[in-house]
């Protein structure tokens, strides 16, 4: 009896793993940049329980490049991905709930986000704020409780354009 409720628990979590580590990559990198959140060819979309289970059907012939549709289209997986990808819609094809959005590359990798606008920080010196990246350097500077360096003289200046050409002879 103990046995038994320890596969009854056990087995989902198996199956879990099997899908983080064998399922979700490859439809993470192979599939979802043309069926995800953003784009649904075909209708197709696998960052959902329910995208997935509309498509479920379909998916082995597709992989397997035998029929006129072929995915993902260009470069077959390898024959590990499919067998794998084969034996989970075999076993049922469970999507975890803990799969959830939020995981998804394209979600929360910086690359995939919209361009938003930003407030620049407030700073203990507006004044100093010449351009507002300025106000995000002197955030940080107070956060540490650092103070900004003087400007630097025309000479001074003029000295590091020079070194920065090679010309540091000229300058000593
Ligand atoms: C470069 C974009 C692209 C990628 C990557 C891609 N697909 Fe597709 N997929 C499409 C397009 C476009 C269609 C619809 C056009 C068509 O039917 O030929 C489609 C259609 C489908 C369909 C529906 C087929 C039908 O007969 O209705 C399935 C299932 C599918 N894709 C699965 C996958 C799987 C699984 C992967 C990853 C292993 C994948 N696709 C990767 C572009 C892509």
């Amino acid at each position: 009896m103990r046995l038994v409720v320890l596969l009854l628990i056990a087995l989902p979590l198996l199956a879990d793993d099997f899908f983080e580590k064998k399922i979700r990559p490859v439809f993470a990198t192979k599939c979802q940049v043309c069926h995800g959140a953003k784009l649904q060819s075909g209708g197709v979309n696998f960052t959902t329980a329910e995208g997935f289970t509309k498509a479920k059907g379909k998916i082995v012939e597709v992989l397997s490049y035998t029929g006129k549709v072929k995915m993902p289209p260009g470069a077959k997986l390898n024959d590990e991905q499919i067998s794998d990808i084969g034996t989970w819609i075999a076993s049922g094809a469970v999507w975890p709930e803990t799969a959830a959005v939020a995981k998804q590359p394209e979600q929360t990798h910086w690359a995939f986000r919209p361009v938003a606008k930003v407030t620049p920080p407030s700073v203990s010196d507006p004044k100093w704020v010449k351009s507002p990246v300025d106000a995000f350097i002197l955030a940080k500077l107070d956060e540490k409780n650092l103070k900004p360096a003087p400007p630097a003289s025309k000479l001074a200046l003029l000295a590091r354009d020079l070194r920065s050409h090679g010309i540091a002879s000229l300058v000593g």
